[in-house]
């Protein structure tokens, strides 16, 4: 079966052909991050604007390098949520578009599903139940992935998700957009143990995630040095933070590991690129003895390719919308999609 895949809940206008859920055919990613760089981060409505430039040649590229025709598809799929609503509403109204020219099903896929899905095609051998560790630009989840479709969350972000602290650390010390990827970059050689970040806990839940403390603490931390003239190296600051924020994210998944018995791990979202956090969840699964599964670094930002892989499990669980499908800026990774 092959999937038309359609992407556009941020700042990449992506479009993909996908075959029965693993096989990528063809994968185009538009990227935006030259036009936001210049303000330090994503603008909604300049989003919004680029992607309704991009898509139709994005989506033609994706059949083209494919080889393919609409003829050939058998089901278009497109993230409907979460995300920025204008930028959604860009990639959800192409596919009712093509869905209701062509005839052909429409799938309405949930980003952070779709992040996980990204492991299927990496892996061809992966299959639930798993314990998954989604870490993304706007989430940081914590899920047992029962089924492909069956998603329960265990673990939350109470407040900011690990890649908005890795941005906005970033973008204290100065380093351009995308700041996660400079700061992993700059803060290869830094000194881990120079700084000491607080260690954030949330009462009475041990799986749930806070990161606005730590992000105010590098904040201030640059501050309080500039105000007093004092020089920091960037590298040791990057190095500290990342270990905190790694820290954290190592401490709850091996607390939901055991807590419910799991012994395979998947990392799944933009940040499962950071290099620290691989490495130490490497380390982790081989002194516990679990199976780690992390997706291809190609896949850990946002593509259509995951889109069309989660897709081909929500056709096959009966996940059709009509033209009726709208983008929803925030929607809960457990909950199915409904009209
Ligand atoms: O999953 P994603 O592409 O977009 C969302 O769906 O949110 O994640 C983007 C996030 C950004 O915060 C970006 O800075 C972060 O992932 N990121 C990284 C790295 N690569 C991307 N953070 C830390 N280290 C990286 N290497």
């Amino acid at each position: 079966m092959k999937i038309l895949s359609i992407e556009s809940s941020c700042d990449e206008t992506a479009a993909a052909v996908v075959k029965d859920g693993r096989e990528v055919l063809s994968n185009v990613v538009s990227t935006q991050i030259e036009k936001h760089k210049i303000f330090g981060g994503v603008v909604p409505e300049i989003a919004s604007r680029l992607h309704t430039e991009n898509i139709s040649w994005v989506v033609e590229k994706a059949l083209t390098d494919a080889g393919v025709t609409l003829d050939d598809i058998d089901a278009i799929a497109v993230t409907y949520a979460p995300g920025l609503i204008g930028a959604l509403l860009v990639g959800v109204n192409y596919a009712k578009g093509l869905s209701l020219a062509s005839g052909k099903p429409l799938v309405p896929v949930h980003h952070l599903r779709s992040h996980i899905a990204a492991n299927y095609i990496t892996h061809k051998d992966l299959k639930p139940p798993f314990m998954c560790l989604t870490v993304s630009g706007g989430n940081t989840l914590l899920c047992k992935v029962n089924n492909y479709t069956d998603f329960e969350v265990v673990g939350r972000t109470r407040d900011d998700a690990a890649g908005e602290a890795m941005d906005k650390a970033a973008r204290t010390l100065g380093l351009p957009y995308p700041g996660g990827v400079n700061l992993d970059k700059i803060s290869k050689n830094g000194d881990n143990k120079k700084y000491k970040f607080p260690k954030p806990r949330v009462d009475g839940s041990p799986l749930d995630f806070s990161f606005s403390g730590l992000k105010t603490s590098v904040i201030n931390l640059v501050h309080n040095a500039e105000q007093k003239g004092e020089e920091i190296n960037p590298a040791d600051v990057g190095a500290s933070f990342i270990n905190a924020v790694v820290d954290s994210l190592c401490e709850n998944t091996e607390k939901a590991m055991a807590m419910y018995s799991e012994k395979t791990l998947v990392l799944a979202g933009g940040v499962s690129a950071n290099s620290v956090l691989r490495s130490r969840m490497e380390a982790l699964a081989k002194e516990k003895g679990w199976t780690l599964y992390l997706p291809d670094l190609s896949l850990c930002g946002d593509n259509a390719a995951m889109v069309g892989a989660q897709g081909f499990f929500e056709y096959k669980k009966g996940q059709i919308a009509t033209m009726a499908l709208n983008g929803k800026a925030t929607a809960d990774i457990s909950l199915a999609y409904e009209e």
